[in-house]
């Protein structure tokens, strides 16, 4: 141990890897910065945190979290401003997502002094790991797993809360198209859709490689019980702008409570959009676009911001998407990254300085 700061023991990095890093051609999640938090739970309690040297940490093999998937994680992101200071996105909104999603998984919740404490101090050591700049942030990744050693079939009683982040650049590069899903679904009514939780990904993977093989980027969830709802897209909301309204899918226990997606509903109606929280049924989507009236469609995340959707396919037919001009898309990613880089009032009180 190095230094104390109020709660936490801090390790620092002797040997920085900064200068290994081309930031100009990043691959997202990639590499990460030099420091880590882990903080760990035991006989009914978390243990000090520790900010540390980022680096392998040795796992029995039969921990629980590799049978039987006792995961949840966030996804964070921390910005730099023209005048280098490092700036949070609602990150109390993280935090209590993270809790909410291990309360479903029978994960302990983690104390919010120690998660902010531990972001303060590793964003305060990794700062030149930000790079200023829109599209340039620090994608920050805490997640929590089951590290019992022992295959029964029960929660955890011991756990590890880990912080890593990574220097990160577009989720998607480019405009994307998707596919609507029939048959296969990501999550079910009283199931653990709305959680962060590892498996909820893991499960879409190979429905998405299918949608892959066929051109798609991504599939459109929609609800398990009969297809007809359109839900959430891969690792982000969706919107439907039609006319001049914004439609987008209420959240419930099948659906992400996403930020940017809440964020975006907020700058919407600031700027005078009608929004229509409700469910969006396939059938008038698809009536939407053959009319002429479905103008966008975009997904919002954390990780990937706002991305417009170049068309999507239903029933082995593609719809594209006509261009806009005033595109919806652009102008409210314009706003939240105005926001998240410092660049324009916070009217909404979102961003925390470091
Ligand atoms: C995020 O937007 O933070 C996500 O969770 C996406 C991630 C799975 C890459």
């Amino acid at each position: 141990m190095e230094t104390q700061s109020k709660m936490i023991e801090i390790t620092k990095t002797k040997n920085s890897r900064i200068n290994e890093v081309d930031f100009d051609n990043l691959s997202f999640g990639k590499v990460c910065s030099d420091h880590m938090m882990i903080c760990d739970y035991k006989d009914g309690k978390w243990g000090t945190p520790q900010v540390l040297p980022y680096g392998p940490m040795p796992m029995e093999p039969s921990s629980k979290v590799f049978h039987y998937g006792q995961a949840v994680f966030e996804g964070m992101k921390a910005f730099k401003d023209e005048d280098g200071k490092v700036w949070l996105f609602r990150p109390e909104q993280n935090f209590n997502r993270i809790n909410i999603s291990a309360k479903r998984l029978a994960i302990p919740e983690f104390p919010k002094e120690y998660f902010f404490e531990a972001l303060e101090t590793i964003l305060k050591l990794d700062k030149d790991w930000i790079k200023p700049g829109k599209g340039n942030s620090l994608y920050i990744r805490p997640f929590v797993i089951g590290t019992e050693n022992g295959v029964s079939a029960s929660p955890s009683s011991e756990y590890r809360f880990i912080i890593i982040c990574c220097p990160a650049k577009a989720y998607y590069s480019s405009p994307v198209k998707v596919t609507i899903a029939q048959q296969y679904s990501r999550s079910a009514d009283g199931g653990v859709g709305f959680a962060k939780a590892a498996g909820n990904y893991a499960a879409q993977f190979y429905p998405t490689n299918l949608a892959k093989e066929k051109g798609y980027q991504q599939v459109i969830w929609t609800d398990a019980n009969t297809h007809e709802y359109l839900e959430e897209c891969g690792t982000m909301n969706v919107f439907f702008r039609v006319g001049d309204k914004l439609l987008t899918a209420p959240t419930n226990d099948r659906i992400l409570d996403g930020i940017t997606r809440k964020s975006i509903i907020a700058l919407a109606e600031d700027d005078g959009v009608e929004v229509e929280v409700r469910r969006v049924a396939v059938k008038e989507i698809v009536e939407a676009a053959k009319n002429g009236e479905l103008k966008e469609v975009f997904g919002a995340g954390t990780a990937a911001t706002i991305v417009p959707f170049l068309g999507f396919d239903f029933n082995e037919e593609y719809y594209e998407l006509p261009k806009v001009e005033n595109s919806y898309g652009s102008k409210f990613k314009t706003k939240l990254q105005d926001i998240q880089y410092n660049m324009a009032e916070d009217k909404f009180d979102w961003r925390y300085e470091v």
